[in-house]
C-alpha cells in the first residue's frame, strides 16, 4: 500500500533543518500514518541528506516508533511488578491466544495490536490492561474476552 507522499513534503516544509530536527520531523510523520512508512523514511533521507539507515537506526532504537503500520487499538497489557504478581502475564497470553498474535502484533483485520507494557501507574487496579485510552482493572481472562468483544464491535459500529 503506498502512502500519500505530499503528507511527508508538507512536514518537511513545515520543519526546520540541522540538529534535533530528525525525531520531530518522524514523530509528525508517525502521527499522520500511525507508523512510519518506508517510502517516508527515503523522503525524509533525500531531503535532509541523511542515510536511510541512520534513519533506521533511530527507529528501532526508540520503542515509541512503528514501523509497521498498527491496530485501530492497542491493548497494552501491564507486566509491572503488582500486575505480574497478580498475573498479569497469564492475561497476556490469553490475549495472544485469543487474538493469534504476539506481543508487538497486529491482528489481520488490522483492529488490534497487542503490546506489553510496564507499570501503567495504577498498581491498585492490577492486573490492569488499557485499551487505547482506556484503562480497565481486575482484569481476568474472562474480562479479557470481553474486552476484545466490546472493542471489536466498537470497530465493526464506526466501519
Ligand atoms: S504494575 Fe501494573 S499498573 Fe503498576
Amino acid at each position: 500500500m503506498s502512502i500519500d507522499i505530499t503528507k511527508v513534503e508538507s512536514i518537511l516544509a513545515a520543519s526546520g533543518r540541522g540538529k534535533g530536527v530528525l525525531i520531530p520531523i518522524l514523530q509528525a510523520v508517525q502521527n499522520e500514518f500511525g507508523y512510519v512508512p518506508r517510502e517516508a523514511v527515503d523522503c525524509v533521507a533525500e531531503t535532509l541528506d541523511v542515510f536511510p539507515v541512520d534513519i533506521y537506526g533511530i527507529l528501532t532504537f526508540y520503542s515509541q516508533f512503528y514501523l509497521e503500520p498498527r491496530g485501530r487499538y492497542t491493548i497494552r497489557v501491564c507486566q509491572g511488578t503488582a500486575c505480574h504478581v497478580m498475573g498479569s502475564k497469564e492475561v497476556l497470553d490469553h490475549f495472544s491466544r485469543q487474538l493469534g498474535i504476539e506481543d508487538g502484533g497486529t491482528t489481520e483485520d488490522g483492529v488490534f495490536s497487542l503490546e506489553r507494557v510496564a507499570c501503567l501507574g495504577c498498581c491498585g487496579m492490577a492486573p490492569v490492561v488499557a485499551v487505547g485510552e482506556e484503562f480497565y482493572g481486575a482484569v481476568d481472562m474472562t474480562k479479557a474476552d470481553e474486552l476484545i468483544a466490546t472493542w471489536r464491535a466498537k470497530a465493526e459500529e464506526s466501519e
